[in-house]
């Protein structure tokens, strides 16, 4: 699907999202303990830049998707914290929690990319370089030494 270039950088992290998705389900499912632990040691190292990435979300584009879809967003806010919630339970070592992450990760990336996004896209171009420029701001592309 052809993204609006304002929306871009968000929709390939998201590829990174579903292939972390992917990879914590298959772990989870391996019942391997050590490689349950490895994978929730990737979550840990990864959360800075997918807290990064849900603070990018909330502040850029849920604001201006609520008045289109306010159902679709506050659900899509219950699973950010639904998602940091059982990250700070594996990170206190419950580690039973990475299946439920890994599916939750896996569909709320696939919601956002099917419905959030083109929602967003049917906002006036004006919109959009305005959630353009936010998404920099926030990744701190244009911050000045
Ligand atoms: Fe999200
Ligand atoms: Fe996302």
């Amino acid at each position: 699907m052809k993204r609006h270039p304002a929306l871009v950088s968000i929709s390939m992290e998201h590829h990174r999202s579903l292939l972390l998705a992917k990879h914590c389900k298959v772990a989870a499912a391996s019942g391997d303990a050590t490689r349950i632990q490895r994978q929730v040691e990737e979550i840990l190292q990864q959360r800075d830049l997918w807290a990064r990435h849900f603070h990018k979300e909330e502040q850029c584009l849920f604001e201006p998707a609520r008045a289109l879809e306010p159902v679709l967003v506050a659900r899509l806010l219950r699973e950010h914290e639904q998602m940091l919630d059982w990250v700070a339970r594996m990170q206190a070592g419950e580690h039973q929690w990475l299946q439920a992450f890994g599916e939750l990760l896996g569909e709320h990336t696939r919601v956002e990319e099917r419905r959030l996004l083109p929602a967003l896209e049917s906002l006036s171009e004006a919109d959009l370089q305005f959630m353009g420029r936010c998404l920099e701001d926030e990744t701190g592309e244009h911050d000045q030494p």
